[in-house]
């Protein structure tokens, strides 16, 4: 975050508390409502936990042991026997709910389709049954790379009905990327699409499965099957492809849904880390299922009649919670789209909730702002009367665009909801309960209730009210990660052994800076390791300086954040080249386009620096504190006594 926008988050006194009428109707209706749920859960999580289990979802057997905690690794509902798809499906078949709308889709190119809770059902079963004919079964991981389009929805259903974890991978990844991911979490089968619709253009994505899979690169692969979405020319290969409407003919739709162990696996999803390479963060059955149902109860304060909005993608956790297990574990309606804020169609957002009368709308900072700058014109154009709730994920908001948000989009009248979380966490984990907690522009505020939240230093002693420290959590939840994929230890020092109090007892460490303040609400920070935000989008410097040192010309890269009005962060590269080569435009264009390979565009710098040396400790170690203030165009601050050679840093000033 900037500094100015530090610096105007700690003067923020405003103070919103939600409207009577949203208060009377809602799920949790006071600030002492909250309270008595924050101490019960405190007094007794596992008790808590355990009631809500048994009131919301259906199991097909009760667990023995609501929490099995051997530090860092915790099993929730033990012997417990449940399958989200069923939550999300089969139950409300019997109920009003069968022939209501389960997802609304509006596509792209402005085609729409909505489908009930019982043609969904049918579908996702169909869909399984095609799996299992394929060789499929129970513990096979299955890599889903599409686009937003219901069948993505369908396809992580239906392996979680045949009890096969999905492994959803970002459809704006490249080949590189995906390789690595299906190669870690060894898919068996990929499900894709011939194509995309993004932004003004088509993106190919089988063209991307085939070039992963190239030459054997990723062996454990066998099948691919194929979405026909764009309908552009692909290549076919036989015994291995396959199209997802002929496998969808002549397949029955009696699936019953796999009882599966609470803890087994419901999907791997790839995350950034501070090393290059991405860490496959697991997520189990039983425990996820209720947290990401609970929290979308309450955080959404889901009704009946609600049409539910979340703007995000499927390839990342948002996507996961918040647009298919979440509202469809709830029986609500969700709206799926595939389009994106863009200059060419500003309206595209406020068209979808007019069109549809969307009630709940949750979204991004990175997108707010960069529809404040595209003109107020294009909301005050569109019936935005139907809005009631409005969330944001992602980074910490500014308050500028909370108040435009606030004023312009909820015409004043809509409770915000800032939703701090990660893809480690399954679900929202501080957050305000829109009937019950007053806002405050830029406070994510208090912790669900049962999330033991605080803010500590190095050691784990609590810090004082609005110091700042290390944001941790005392205790498990249902919806916490329970291990890094294939790598059990990559799990316990990265979110457990950074923080060290001297008893002995484990904090995760989420990764970012907080401040609490005297009223009790959080405040966060940012990240205080090398992970950036770009749009909401997190991304391990590492991994960009690898991407970088791949291309020949490059000797070594420093890959630091700067400040960006609409993205939040963009990322500048220092980058230092090999004998003989020189820099030059094209070379900056072209390193920028193999970033853009390896990764994906989320990665593309924003700007390449050439230099002829990087700042060094004389252990070694780049110093990114000193570049992160040259590439914010700031002056060098703090100590730079450990610098090997001070006459780098002149050059590089002179040099930018
Ligand atoms: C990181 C997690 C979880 C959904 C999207 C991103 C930052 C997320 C907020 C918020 C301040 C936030 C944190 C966190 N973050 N939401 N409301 N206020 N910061 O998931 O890719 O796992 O990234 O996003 O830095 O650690 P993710």
């Amino acid at each position: 975050m900037s500094t100015a926008n530090i610096e105007s988050i700690l003067q923020e006194k405003r103070l919103f508390p939600p409207a009577a009428e949203f208060s009377q109707n809602a799920h949790i209706k006071s600030a002492e409502d909250y309270q008595r749920l924050y101490d019960k859960a405190k007094a007794n999580p596992e008790a808590f936990w355990a009631e809500l289990a048994e009131q919301e979802l259906d199991w097909f057997q009760k667990w023995d042991t609501v929490l099995d905690w051997q530090p860092p690794f915790a099993k929730w509902f033990v012997n417990g026997k449940i399958n989200i798809s069923h939550n999300c499906l089969d139950r409300h078949l019997t109920t009003a709910n069968k022939n209501k709308a389960a997802i609304i889709w509006e596509g792209e190119p402005g085609d729409s389709r909505t489908i009930t809770y019982a043609q969904l059902h049918r579908e996702v079963s169909q869909f399984a049954n095609a799996l299992k004919q394929l060789g499929v079964k129970k513990g096979d991981t299955v890599g889903i790379y599409m686009p937003m389009i219901p069948e993505a929805a369908v396809a992580m259903l239906a392996c979680a009905r045949i009890g096969a974890p999905h492994s959803v991978v970002f459809g704006g990844f490249s080949a590189e990327a995906l390789r690595d991911r299906l190669n870690d979490a060894k898919a068996k089968v990929v499900i894709t699409a011939d194509g995309g619709f993004r932004k003004d253009s088509i993106v190919a994505l089988k063209p991307q499965v085939d070039k992963a899979l190239e030459n054997n690169a990723a062996p454990s692969v066998e099948n691919v099957l194929v979405v026909q979405r764009t309908k552009q020319d692909i290549e076919m290969q036989s015994g291995r492809d396959y199209w997802w409407h002929d496998l969808q003919k002549d397949v029955s739709a009696d699936c019953p849904a796999e009882p599966m162990d609470a803890e087994d696996v419901l999907f791997v999803l790839y995350t950034s880390g501070s090393t290059g390479k991405p860490k496959g963060v697991v997520h189990t059955t039983g425990g996820y299922n209720l947290y990401s149902h609970m929290t979308t109860k309450w955080i959404f304060d889901l009704q009946d009649t609600d049409v539910y909005w979340c703007t995000a993608d499927v390839g990342w956790i948002t996507g996961h919670s918040y647009i298919v297990y979440g509202p469809l574990s709830n029986g609500a309606t969700t709206v799926m789209y595939e389009g994106a804020p863009r200059k060419s169609n500003p309206g595209c957002f406020w068209d979808v909730v007019e069109k549809y009368g969307v009630t709940v709308f949750y979204t991004a900072p990175t997108a707010i702002r960069a529809f404040i700058k595209m003109g107020d014109e294009h909301p005050k154009a569109r019936d935005l009367s139907s809005l009631r709730l409005l969330g944001t994920v992602g980074e910490p908001i500014n308050p500028e665009a909370w108040m435009w948000y606030h004023q312009v989009i909820g015409g004043e009248k809509c409770p915000i909801v800032d939703t701090w979380w990660q893809t480690e966490t399954g679900g929202v984990m501080i957050t305000p309960l829109p009937g019950a907690i007053p806002t405050k522009p830029g406070s994510a505020t208090r912790p669900f209730p049962g999330i033991l939240a605080d803010i500590v230093d190095l050691d784990g002693n609590p810090v004082k009210d609005n110091e700042g420290g290390y944001l941790v959590v005392r205790h498990p939840w249902p919806g916490m990660m329970r291990t890094v994929y294939g790598d059990p230890d990559r799990f316990r020092r990265t979110y457990w052994e950074h923080i060290a109090p001297k008893d002995g007892k484990y904090l995760y460490f989420a990764g970012d800076g907080a401040r609490k303040d005297e009223d009790g609400y959080f405040w966060v920070m940012g990240r205080v390791d090398d992970v950036l935000n770009i749009s909401g989008h997190r991304l391990g410097t590492m991994e960009v300086e690898s991407a970088l040192v791949s291309h020949p010309a490059v000797a070594e890269a420093a890959v630091v954040g700067k400040p960006d009005e609409v993205k939040g962060e963009e990322i500048v590269a220092f980058v230092t080249l090999e004998g003989g080569n020189q820099g030059s435009e094209e070379l900056n264009k072209e390193l920028k386009k193999h970033v853009v390979s390896e990764i994906g565009a989320i990665a593309r710098p924003g700007e390449i620096r050439f230099t002829d040396a990087l700042p060094k400790t004389r252990s070694g170690k780049i110093m990114r504190r000193l570049l992160r203030n040259l590439a914010a165009g700031q002056e060098v601050s703090g100590d730079t006594s450990t610098l090997e050679d001070i006459s780098v840093l002149d050059k590089l000033r002179t040099e930018a």
